[in-house]
């Protein structure tokens, strides 16, 4: 277990203090290990080593000179601390210990006299410096540490990863994103110990990579006409008419690979197929079913075209590879394999004289003999290929680490087959999804993803057993960009939900702890600063949680931070430092809006938290459902139709709507005794880019009363389609059935499949 000793700052200062008769003298104090990923044992020890430019820096081993090199130009950059190349007597020394048999694992050991470095390979340094360099002050992130001498606290680390796979995903086809970010990236990665960078560098609104083969990848796939405005959702879609797009070179893709490698990060190139290829195909057509000219994509989904498994698809494909393998020296490959829409296959007679030929079941067949021939390719050439989970769809390819993101069902599916998986779920690590419900947050393409569920995630599926769970390599954040314009907006969605990821993949289960989490995030922070990286910060934000017991309404308030209070106010007012400080959940009993905030002492230091409750007959009565909402869009818990909160506008992954997937849903209310009843209101999510749709009809009925009302809605484009019924019953029970819409039509997002179905609050007066 890790052993924090604060207590050692104050004897430090103390002791200071005596001698010099002050704190602030030149030489600082060590500031206290906060350790993000915490490592895996840490003791702290009285004293410090104190660094200056008497200090020397030895690589005993070769394997570790050039990250002695980084030690050295980190500490120097911009500071008055000069390491001399050697000095035995006051030393930062790098030793090989084969004993450490994690190759990823190291020690560092501070002592007055001297740092000592032990790993059995040049990862293992690197992360020790990693670790070190968390234990100076921020100000030598950014070069303005002024003092020619740093005091660094006396402990012991032994630390190794829990999974060998750490990786951090960025989508560079729907924004581009230049070099220097990419290695800013890279950078920020390489801190937290992440070790895998997956480029994700086609598709379909822009090839990313040159490849110089086939030269109008460069002149036609990589650009795009226009993109479109807001969200996808909006209807009707509106579009910017600027021209967008570049790619990069491989001479830029080289000088990245070895920036990545210099800071023990592999680089995995993602080529796409045989979806998400529009760009491709926009290129050359011929790569198509229909060999129709096609144009960039200009919006956000998933497209038709995708490529024709023709021998001049493979070729080019084959070719494609070839460029790639020279540019990646890592064993991987991604080829893909995710949501490629079967319909032009379905209606290509090469595609359907080639499912007769190789004997295939249909189209899914044909998708698998895809995927199986581009692995027997690449795994010829010496590299592994790795796919989302749609390739476990109609066989798998003998030798393919699956990433399973659409949940965790495809991750159990592979390692039971004994393949390596990769765990991407949607539900802990799409860091596109939004991280607050404050209205105002970004726009971003919908769900919620807090901070603390990133760091509660645990990578092994609970149905692996012991040995099954050995085929997890370990987990993945993965940053699509739709709606991240530029790198500002990439960074504000990565972090801090990168930090929490390498808590997850890094350290021990024992070792993980929220609270203790939140307080070296706060420290984290001011190293964010220093680099100027954009994080979200809601670290102090109150959230609220409606409960209801014994038939009443209560809201619970919550900061994450155990050292700050929470002030609020019942009458619409904004709280301020002499507002009613929260102890308790509080009872509510009419309709009000509550305001909250976090302060620290009389310091407002969290956004505003507002919830409207309105009090209406059905708040804290009985509610059943047919089908129970699905789990994923279950937030807020089976009462949450009838607690008085209605969800938020823009999103439907927060804690009062209800999502569920593809049925009709039967839902009864129980006012648990009989009332004169005048209306009964609800809305309906209609986002139908994200496959929510309103359900077709709704039929409202009273048992015990004769009294049937159906109610049929026009489809609309309306994101929210609103429902209100008046009616004068005097009943116990309400009864709605909602219908749902049926299969979405083909030419949208999700045809052929049933939609989601999200209901809002159900009101009734
Ligand atoms: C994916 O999010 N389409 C892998
Ligand atoms: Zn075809």
């Amino acid at each position: 277990m890790r052993n924090f000793k604060p207590i050692y700052y104050i004897l430090i200062c103390s002791f200071t203090f005596l001698l010099l008769s002050s704190c602030t003298d030149e030489k600082p104090i060590a500031i206290n290990p906060a350790i993000i990923p915490a490592p895996a044992s840490q003791q702290i020890y009285e004293g410090v080593f104190e660094m200056s430019n008497s200090t020397g820096i030895v690589s005993t081993d070769a394997a570790f000179t050039q990250i002695a090199g980084f030690l050295k130009s980190y500490v120097t950059y911009g500071s008055s601390i000069e390491l001399k190349s050697e000095d035995y007597n006051n030393v930062i020394i790098f030793k090989k210990d084969a004993s450490i048999t994690n190759l990823e694992g190291y020690q560092l050991k501070i002592t007055t006299e001297r740092i000592e470095i032990l790993a059995s390979s040049s990862k293992g340094a690197f992360y020790a410096v990693q670790s070190l360099r968390q234990l100076l002050p921020t100000s030598f992130e950014n070069g303005s540490y002024k003092n020619d001498t740093v005091s660094i606290q006396n402990l012991e680390i032994k630390d190794a990863p829990q999974f060998t796979y750490r990786g951090m995903h960025l989508d560079v086809g729907r924004h581009f994103f230049p070099v220097d970010f990419i290695k800013k990236y890279i950078d920020l990665m390489g801190m937290l110990k992440m070790n895998t960078f997956h480029w994700h560098l086609t598709e379909d609104q822009g090839w990313r990579i040159e490849i110089k083969k086939y030269p109008k990848l460069q002149e036609v796939a990589a650009y795009r006409n226009e993109t479109l405005i807001g969200h996808y959702s909006d209807q009707p879609h509106k579009f910017d008419g600027k021209k967008y797009g570049g790619f990069y070179t491989q001479e830029q893709i080289k000088d990245i690979v070895k920036y990545a490698s210099d800071r023990q990060i592999d680089v995995i190139p993602e080529i796409e197929m045989p979806g998400h290829a529009q760009a491709a195909i926009s290129a050359y057509p011929e790569l198509g079913c229909t060999g129709k000219p096609i144009d960039v994509a200009t919006k956000w989904g998933v497209f038709e075209d995708i490529y024709c498994p023709k021998e001049a698809t493979f070729k080019f494909l084959e070719d494609v590879i070839d460029e790639v393998i020279a540019l990646f020296p890592g064993k991987y490959i991604h080829i893909g394999g995710d949501e490629a829409p079967k319909t032009r296959w379905k209606n290509c007679a090469h595609c359907q004289s080639l499912i007769k030929k190789e004997n295939l079941k249909d189209e899914y067949g044909l998708q698998s003999y895809f995927i199986k021939r581009m692995e027997k390719y690449i795994n010829s050439k010496g590299k592994k290929i790795i796919g989302w989970d749609e390739i476990l769809e109609g066989g798998l390819a003998p030798n393919a680490t699956v990433m399973s993101w659409r949940g965790t069902e495809g991750a159990v599916i592979a390692a039971k087959q004994q393949h390596d998986v990769i765990l991407t779920p949607g539900s802990h690590c799409y860091f596109d999804h939004y991280q607050s419900t404050k209205e105002d947050e970004p726009l971003a393409i919908g769900g919620f993803l807090p901070l603390e569920k990133v760091y509660n995630f645990n990578p092994i599926p609970k149905e692996l057993t012991k040995e099954e769970s050995k085929f997890v390599l370990g987990a993945q954040g993965n940053v699509w960009t739709e709606y991240m314009k530029d790198s500002k907006q990439v960074e504000y969605m990565a972090f801090p939900r990168m930090m929490a990821l390498s808590e997850v993949v890094w350290s021990k289960t024992e070792n993980k702890n929220y609270e203790d989490f939140k307080n070296r995030l706060e420290v984290y922070q001011h190293r964010l600063d220093a680099r100027n990286v954009n994080y979200a910060n809601h670290l102090y934000e109150v959230l609220g949680k409606s409960e209801i017991k014994n038939g009443s309404l209560f809201m619970n308030l919550k900061t994450s931070s155990n050292t700050k209070t929470i002030r609020y106010t019942l009458d619409g007012t904004a709280p301020n430092s002499n507002s009613a400080i929260y102890k308790k959940s509080l009872e509510i009993d009419k309709s009000l809006t509550i305001n909250a905030a976090a302060f620290d002492d009389r310091k407002q230091v969290s956004a505003i938290f507002k919830e409207t409750v309105k009090m209406h007959k059905a708040v804290g009565k009985k509610i059943s459902f047919n089908v129970l909402p699905s789990e994923k869009y279950n937030a807020g818990g089976n009462s949450a139709l009838i607690n008085g909160i209605s969800g938020s506008d823009k999103r439907y992954g927060d804690d009062q709507w209800s999502g569920f997937d593809g049925k009709d849903v039967e839902i009864t209310i129980d006012l648990r005794k009989e009332m004169n009843i005048n209306s009964i209101q609800t809305r309906f999510n209609n986002q139908k880019g994200s496959w929510i749709y309103a359900p077709s009809q709704v039929l409202v009925t009273f048992p015990g009363n004769e009294e049937f009302l159906p109610i049929k809605l026009e489809e609309s484009d309306d994101k929210i389609v609103d429902l209100k019924l008046e009616t004068k019953i005097f009943t116990r029970f309400v009864k709605l059935k909602l219908v749902n819409f049926g299969i979405i039509p083909d030419g949208r997002q999700g045809a052929g499949h049933k939609p989601w179905i999200f209901i809002d609050e159900i009101i009734i007066e």
